[in-house]
């Protein structure tokens, strides 16, 4: 049956890593995925998820399903998480969050949803915005619709060009924003501007869909939650798809929940039974591994505290890559990298052209996305030095 079938090229990203893993030269530098990296460039496994995965070990006494919403300490405290915990939506109960693989399972699960409630639904993109938004919300069928955000020239976002081209979005179609540390460009919204949306999205009936794959890593978890609680303040509806990929290194275990506020307590129910339905219809259960760890730590004072501290040191590692790589970058090319300071997350443009990409790669195995995205969490006070003088030989 499958030999009508052609060879589907590799993922971009993941063939240039595995590309990079495979290079001989002891300078190489890996800047592609979007995986945490430490000084030592591990990717490591936070203390307070080892602590809580030893205790599980001594406590689990069954592998059953989990129920279908997800593991209960984990669902409502990710919602806390996202919200922050004395928001009148959850005091209200209009809060509903039904777990699922990871921030691409969320994703999914919100869009098969949104379709079930507006199959005529345009979906508004960032230009740029991360690929994998494409295939995840358009394999249901719904469409997309592009706002400009990034300004390449100024490194900044292009808010007057985002507001144009949303003035043309319609009644019942879907804004999806990154909650922060924006992928791939860094550039993240004010608060002002998150302000000016969410009445925009009032104003004309949007629903606000919010992909946040990172809180914590960009400023702090209160302060990169901003625009999720701004809307959920501001607005009857938003739904989040969160993940704890990154901010609790849980990657492979794929954690994540999609978040809905809904108008009142039957509205979040009427969501979490459809989101229930659509997983059942692809994955049927949630995996536990993951959201049960994730739950130990969102629930337990004492692995609270220490997750917090461990993030906030991963936090502000990636801040002072940042300030050390637009400091060298701009000291070897003497052209102007101080954006790089001003953005948040693990993600930058370098503004590098397709070609000087390709010669960092092939004259210096220095590894980056095609558009110049790095990963500045690859950078460390070991190799900014070579990468830097690599840049400045290939401006
Ligand atoms: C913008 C964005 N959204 C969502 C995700 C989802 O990640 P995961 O499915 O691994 O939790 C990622 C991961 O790279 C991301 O960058």
């Amino acid at each position: 049956m499958f030999e009508t079938l052609e060879r589907l090229p590799a993922d971009p990203i993941l063939g240039l890593s595995a590309a990079c893993a495979a290079d001989p030269n002891p300078d190489k530098i890996d800047l592609t995925v979007g995986v945490y990296k430490d000084e030592s460039g591990q990717t490591p496994v936070f203390n307070a998820i080892q602590r809580a995965q030893e205790a599980l070990t001594e406590r689990e006494v069954t592998k059953a399903y989990l129920p279908q919403v997800g593991d209960g300490n984990y669902i409502t405290g990710i919602r806390e998480l996202l919200l922050g915990a004395g928001h009148a939506a959850l005091a209200a109960e209009r809060v509903s969050s039904v777990q699922a693989p990871g921030g691409c399972g969320a994703l999914r699960i919100g869009a098969e949803v949104i379709k079930a409630a507006n199959p005529q639904a345009k979906v508004w993109l960032s230009q740029p915005t991360w690929p994998n938004h494409i295939p995840l919300i358009g394999s249901v069928g719904l469409e997309f619709k592009e706002y400009r955000y990034y300004d390449a020239a100024n490194h900044a976002v292009d808010f007057e060009g985002m507001l144009e081209d949303l003035a043309a979005a319609q009644a019942g179609d879907v804004l999806l924003l990154h909650g922060c540390c924006h992928n791939p460009c860094g550039a993240d919204l004010s608060p002002e501007q998150w302000q000016a949306l969410a009445t925009l999205a009032a104003d004309k009936g949007l629903l606000p869909f919010i992909d946040t794959a990172y809180q914590g890593m960009g400023v702090g978890l209160e302060e990169d939650a901003f625009g999720i609680r701004h809307f959920a303040d501001a607005l009857p509806e938003v739904l989040v798809a969160a993940s704890n990929s990154k901010n609790m290194g849980l990657y492979r275990e794929r954690t994540g929940a999609i978040v809905f506020t809904g108008r009142d307590r039957d509205a979040a129910e009427v969501f979490s039974s459809q989101a229930t339905k659509a997983a059942r219809r692809i994955y049927s259960m949630p995996p536990a591994h993951g959201a049960i760890l994730a739950g130990m730590v969102l629930s337990d004072s004492a692995l609270n505290g220490s997750w917090r501290e461990e993030l906030a040191a991963m936090c502000e590692r990636i801040n002072a890559v940042r300030a050390m790589l637009a400091d060298k970058l701009g000291a070897a090319t003497g052209e102007d990298f101080s954006f790089i300071r001003r953005e948040s997350g693990m993600f930058s443009f370098l503004g590098l052209s397709p070609e000087q990409v390709d010669r960092l790669r092939e004259e210096f195995s220095v590894y980056m996305v095609g558009s110049s995205r790095v990963n500045v969490a690859g950078v460390n006070s070991g190799n900014v030095d070579y990468l830097a003088s690599a840049v400045a030989a290939v401006l």
